[in-house]
């Protein structure tokens, strides 16, 4: 059974309340941690956005944001009602004004404050100003910053410059929502609890790495975000960066957050140059029954990246001869998030000619069907003399975790947890951010300055057809399915 550990009592004080993450994860994680009595009976949700709405109006939109995601059999309606009478509204305005008198009114001095941003990236700085200069920050106090944090190097470091103005960094959250999930931290357990990796989690016997992030939706409806970032901006610099240096990072000596992120920065300071002949980009063009990406982008011409696929290395000793292949693409075949760590074969076949010698894989499966299997040779059962076969060694978490397990598993809810408890182990420091830029700005400034332009693929497809040139010596990708 999970353990449920409540946290202390807070307000929230949520800015772009109204938008669309706010009304998918947010406000519904909070509701989740509510009912199960993580979240505290007390606990406050201060809505704010630059929209005049009533605590009442506020209450409609959070209402309908939990029917919309949870099943009806968990949202009993008391407990609903309890959980919007915590909720109330403040309209205001980023720039500053009477808004932010009102939102004073409403923060309770002794109780653990969090602000979390998530608006557009124009406002982050002129709302850490208001928030200043409203002087509502007290010791307790957090901030949660939403991706995309900068759109490089310049723009996180002035980002991280003004954050640090008002708060420690201590106090300051940059959340990557694939931190929070499920099999992202069980590949820390695996690592780290486990004996039997890690005498071969090195370049003597992996032969490569490969993580796939997949997906089958495209832009539409985020076309004003989408064109100005790309695929690389958008899921690179955070998501695949974070899932890389899990799997390279040496053991840290405790799980405390500064630990553990300090063996990140040093994954991401050793990532080597990558040229132009180790990138490709693609675009998605029309292909089964979908549009292209200019439709719906709804422009003309666009040069944006909805498709990157990178050879990538590690310049350490445990690394330095092991490729890391990454991969990551919009309207592709399926939603399909793995990282494949692919073992040498042995050295030397006792089966005969015939039997080719195979890899060991070990996938960790981020979704859908999360969980982790080794795929492993065997003899085939029967008659027919010594013949091989690959099996998966399959440990799927929706089959052996609980359904109360199950409803704990989102991501978001387990990251506010984390914010409330004070816990960055699982959010990004300002160093992490600011090397992870450096190496990305270095990628796409090299790709622009050869004059390139993205290989346009087919919506449903597997991506250019360029990305498999990028995998040498007899390696494939793996399939991208559900
Ligand atoms: C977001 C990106 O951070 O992650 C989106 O901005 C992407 O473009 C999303 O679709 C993917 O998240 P998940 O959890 O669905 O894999």
């Amino acid at each position: 059974m999970p353990k449920i550990i409540p946290v202390e009592t807070f307000d929230l004080v949520l800015f772009g309340a109204t938008g669309d993450l706010a009304r998918r994860e947010i406000i519904p994680s909070l509701f989740s941690g509510f009912r199960i009595g993580q979240v505290p009976p007390d606990f406050r949700l201060i809505g704010v956005s630059r929209s005049q709405l009533s605590d009442s109006d506020f209450r409609k939109l959070a209402q309908t944001a939990i029917l919309e995601t949870h099943d009806k059999s968990v949202t009993d309606e008391v407990c609903l009602e309890a959980f919007l009478q915590r909720l109330c509204f403040s309209p205001c305005d980023a720039s500053g004004g009477a808004g932010w008198e009102q939102l004073a009114t409403w923060l309770r001095p002794d109780v653990i404050r969090a602000f979390y941003l998530s608006v557009s990236p124009v406002i982050f700085e002129p709302i850490v100003i208001a928030i200043s200069a409203a002087d509502l920050v007290h010791e307790d106090s957090r901030i949660v910053i939403e991706k995309p944090f900068g759109q490089d190097l310049e723009s996180a470091q002035r980002l991280n410059h003004i954050l640090k103005q008002t708060f420690n960094e201590s106090q300051i959250y940059r959340i990557d929502h694939y931190l929070g999930k499920e099999t992202v931290q069980n590949l820390m357990a695996l690592r780290f609890a486990n004996i039997l990796f890690e005498p071969l989690w090195n370049s003597q016997h992996v032969d490569h790495v490969q993580i796939t992030v997949s997906e089958s939706i495209g832009i539409k409806g985020r076309q004003g975000y989408y064109d100005n970032v790309g695929a690389m901006r958008d899921m690179v610099q955070n998501h695949i960066m974070q899932l890389l240096c899990l799997v390279a990072m040496e053991p840290p000596a405790t799980f405390e957050p500064n630990a553990v992120r300090d063996e990140k920065v040093k994954v991401i300071r050793a990532l080597q140059d990558v040229t132009a002949d180790d990138f490709i980009c693609g675009q998605y063009g029309e292909g089964s029954g979908e549009a292209g990406y200019l439709t719906d982008s709804r422009l003309d011409r666009s040069t944006t990246e909805t498709f990157v696929a990178l050879r990538c290395r590690v310049g350490n000793w445990r690394w330095a001869r092991t490729p890391f292949y990454i991969r990551t693409g919009k309207r592709l075949r399926a939603r399909m998030s793995e990282i494949s760590v692919v073992f040498k074969s042995p050295p030397h076949s006792i089966f005969g000619q015939h039997e080719r010698r195979r890899n060991n894989v070990l996938t960790i499966r981020l979704q859908p069907n999360e969980g982790i299997t080794m795929q492993v040779t065997i003899k085939e059962p029967g008659l027919g003399g010594m013949r091989l076969a690959e099996v998966p060694l399959d440990m799927s978490f929706a089959d052996s975790l609980t359904p109360e397990i199950g409803a704990l598993k989102n991501a978001y809810e387990r990251l506010i947890m984390d914010v409330i408890r004070g816990n960055q182990t699982l959010f990004m420091r300002n160093d992490e951010v600011e090397a992870a830029w450096e190496w990305t700005d270095r990628i796409l400034s090299a790709w622009e300055s050869e004059g390139r332009r993205p290989e346009i693929y087919p919506a449903g497809s597997d991506g250019p057809a360029a990305a498999g040139a990028l995998m040498e010596f007899g390696r494939q990708w793996r399939s991208i399915q559900e």
